[in-house]
């Protein structure tokens, strides 16, 4: 019959879309991290669990279906009713609520003090990134995180307008940001890789471009990374860069935005030392080109609803193209 043959190759397609939606950069069914392994497992084991009661439950209804229509022995039923209605859903539960709550402790622990502390500082809608790096300095960053393999990482994590929540599906749980308070995650990254971070809590017109990404490397990988991002930014050599820096410090993007080793030392916005070594642009919205950095400069709130940054729309193409060019230079 072709119409049954059609609907078993839309069941297959159905099928083949959601088993795909369990891998990728952002599922937390592949885990890339302790916190996240556990999660999975409990998820796998409750899931197991719902399987084989639904199993037994479609068992007994067809069963029941072929039974002659007789009276039943009153105290049998009872006993059946009971024991499947009550008794087997409080066994089951509470071995589940137990299993749930022996996680809790390791999934809550904070790591020793000698660990990697990371601040994390929701915005609407993008994060603000903080490390303390090898002479004991905090610099900052936006969007971007790297952390080494192998090591567990503590974040702190907090809010400067609404509750936002910070979640890194393939790496561990999610924690909410609140303003005025500073809450705890611990991360153990043990595969490399490039994982999606999410805001997790709805915070606004842009919260689902409220997103980051996480790249895990090896320790010398991320070392020598850090002591990258935390040197000033490179003096201009050229002259299109020279001007490029001028026209950013006379626009007064320095107003909100911070470049290392100039005068713009705003603090609103997120800071721009290296920002042409970020491999996005609007918190992992648009691929960091140079085109995309001009759009984003002269038409910001079309691309990224209710966002704080003014349009730029009174600059002319050669100023925009050579504000873009000396943004992509920051590496
Ligand atoms: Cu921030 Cu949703």
């Amino acid at each position: 019959m072709p119409a049954e043959g059609d609907a078993f190759k839309a069941n297959l397609i159905c099928a083949g879309i959601l088993i795909s939606g369990c891998s990728g950069s952002q599922s937390a069914l592949n885990p890339a991290g302790d916190g996240a392994q556990q999660i999975a497992r409990l998820f796998w084991w409750m899931a197991g669990g719902a399987t084989l009661i639904w199993v037994i439950m479609i068992a007994l209804s067809i069963y029941s279906l072929h039974l002659n229509p007789v009276a039943h022995h009153r105290q049998k039923s009872a006993l059946f009713i009971i024991g499947g209605g009550a008794i087997t859903p409080t066994i089951i539960l509470t071995v589940l609520l137990i299993y749930g709550l022996n996680l809790l402790p390791a999934l809550l622990a904070r790591p020793s003090a000698e660990a990697l502390r990371v601040e994390v500082q929701g915005y609407q809608w993008w994060w603000r990134v903080r490390y303390p790096n090898q002479s004991g300095e905090t610099i900052e960053l936006a969007n971007e995180i790297r952390l080494p393999r192998g090591e567990p990482v503590e974040f702190l994590l907090t809010s400067k307008d609404v509750v936002h929540s910070f979640w890194v599906p393939s790496l561990g749980g999610k924690v909410d940001m609140i303003p005025g308070r500073t809450t705890h995650l611990t991360l153990h990254p043990v595969k490399t890789g490039r994982f999606r971070g999410v805001c997790a809590e709805y915070c606004g017109a842009s919260h689902a471009y409220m997103n980051f990404t996480v790249d895990v490397v090896e320790k010398e990988e991320f070392d020598e990374w850090l002591s990258q991002q935390s040197a000033d930014r490179d003096a201009p050599q050229k002259e299109s860069v020279k001007n490029g820096e001028e026209l950013f410090l006379l626009t007064g993007c320095g107003a909100c935005h911070t470049i290392r080793g100039t005068e713009a030392d705003g603090t609103i916005g997120p800071d721009l030392t290296h920002f042409g070594s970020r491999h996005s642009l609007g918190a992992d919205m648009f691929p960091n080109t140079r085109e995309y950095i001009q759009n984003w400069i002269a038409h910001v709130s079309a691309l990224k609803p209710g966002v704080k940054m003014p349009e730029f729309r009174a600059l002319t193409d050669e100023e925009s193209q050579s504000l873009s060019q000396y943004l992509k230079q920051l590496k």
